[in-house]
């Protein structure tokens, strides 16, 4: 196993979010009760636990790119064996229709404005995403503009509504994950680097400093970053 999955092996999720949230999105987007859902880059799978759960009749296709992350999340989700389906493969080539597409601290992969584009062909009609996306609260500072320089793109919440009508959808909803959410992210997320860190080798010990910066900085400045959370339909 790589480092870096020896680090993330075990991890309900890879990013900042509550089922809350997820709970949230399904309300405010009036996700039907036997909806056909995807959850885009689904990671180990906590969010599409939790959608399936929310939607007893309905059915969850969930899809991630990487293996580890595809077999973590088959494990988590075969007490859905009926409703939900895991697949390895490309979030860009999914084919639908959904009701909803859930894509939680994802799209940045491809990119905002690219990943709704490709997405509209497998929305049904009255068909909405809704997709979590890294977003600056005010002017960062310099450690968290150093640490978001890999993703040039980022911007406030008002930039990211540029990128979504540049894809051609409008926001029907937002809100800003904050606090719970990253601490659900970061704090098995902290134990672990804990646990390894005794007998980790070199490699291990190289991912387990660059987690242990990711978290230390957010704690130093939680009122710079957030996940926004949107909910959007093709306009
Ligand atoms: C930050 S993690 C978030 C995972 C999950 N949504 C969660 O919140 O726990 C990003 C995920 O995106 C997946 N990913 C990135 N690009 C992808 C693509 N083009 N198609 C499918 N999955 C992708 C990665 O494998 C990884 O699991």
């Amino acid at each position: 196993m790589t480092p870096f999955f020896q680090l993330h092996s075990g991890l309900m999720r890879e990013g900042p979010g509550t089922p809350d949230d997820v709970r949230w999105a399904l309300d405010v987007a009036k996700t039907p009760l036997r909806a056909r859902i995807c959850d885009a880059a689904c990671g180990p799978g906590a969010d599409a636990v939790t959608l399936a759960a929310s939607r007893p009749a309905g059915s969850v296709h969930a899809i991630d790119k990487m293996r580890h992350f595809v077999v973590a999340a088959r494990s988590r989700l075969s007490q859905f064996p009926a409703r939900v389906t895991v697949e390895q493969g490309d979030m860009t080539e999914i084919s639908g229709p959904y009701d909803l597409i859930w894509c939680a601290g994802a799209l940045y992969f491809v990119g905002v404005t690219e990943g709704l584009n490709a997405w509209t062909r497998a929305l049904a009609p009255g068909g909405r995403v809704a997709f979590s996306e890294p977003c600056l609260l005010g002017k960062p500072s310099g450690a968290v503009a150093e640490f978001w320089a890999e993703y040039p793109e980022i911007t406030d919440y008002d930039g990211i509504v540029v990128r979504v009508r540049k894809a051609g959808y409008r926001v029907l909803h937002h809100r800003m994950i904050v606090g719970a959410g990253w601490e659900a992210y970061y704090r098995p997320m902290q134990a672990r680097i804990d646990l390894l860190r005794p007998t980790a080798s070199p490699d291990l010990i190289e991912v387990l400093d660059e987690g242990q910066r990711e978290i230390d900085l957010w704690r130093s400045a939680p009122d710079e970053i957030a996940y926004a959370l949107l909910v959007v339909e093709p306009a």
